[in-house]
């Protein structure tokens, strides 16, 4: 039995946000919670699906709905955590990472902005494994543009749901007012958990499989 339940956050803490649009926001979010938990509560059953098929067929439905509704979920705790409880002062090594791989603070928000302004979902800034640097990706989708082995730093919902009811068109002073609630002990955190996942693997117990196995 799956039972994923829903995080809370202290939206209280959010600054220029209002307590209606965050809140009708995090119903959202409580919907792709219980859409995922009804996915993975779906047992398999073979006969079920005889019509599989890349076109339409209930396995291509329910494939779809899963990673569209587990990325909603993943993004949102991101986006939630990453925007409240304060901290709201650039610092720490992600700050320095930050200025050092693009050129300056200010380089980096505009960069952030351009990004917000151009996508219809989400902007990420992730370090990523194949060169474990900062990079700033843009998705239309909560499950479209999502780049695997890729470790989020920090995550901007731009979505018209997440500012309409407050800003109307003006996505811009939106992202300004995100900005300026960004947690900054959250994003030094999650890079420094991904720094600790680069440490080298004590090899010294192997790894042994079943001869023939492979
Ligand atoms: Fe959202």
């Amino acid at each position: 039995m799956y039972n994923i339940k829903p995080d809370t956050f202290d939206f209280k803490s959010v600054k220029g946000i209002s307590m209606k649009q965050l809140e009708e926001h995090y119903k959202l979010y409580v919907g792709y919670v219980t859409k995922l938990n009804e996915i993975w509560n779906i047992p398999y059953i073979p006969s079920n699906y005889t019509d599989s098929n890349p076109t339409y067929s209930k396995m291509r439905s329910l494939k779809l709905g899963e990673t569209y509704s587990l990325d909603g979920v993943k993004l949102h705790n991101l986006y939630f955590q990453n925007m409240t409880n304060g901290n709201n002062t650039p610092c720490g090594p992600i700050l320095d990472a930050i200025n050092r791989e693009f050129s300056n603070y200010d380089n980096f928000i505009s960069y952030l902005t351009n990004v917000g302004l151009s996508m219809r979902g989400w902007v990420i800034l992730t370090i990523d494994s194949i060169d474990n640097k900062l990079h700033i990706i843009g998705s239309d989708l909560h499950d479209t543009g999502a780049v695997w082995l890729s470790y989020p730093i920090l995550v901007m919902d731009v979505y018209e749901h997440a500012y309409f009811m407050d800003f109307g068109t003006d996505r811009k002073k939106y992202i300004s007012t995100f900005i300026e609630n960004i947690n900054w002990k959250v994003l030094n955190e999650r890079f420094q958990y991904y720094i600790s996942l680069k440490k080298p693997v004590n090899m010294s117990r192997h790894i042994t499989c079943p001869m023939g196995f492979f």
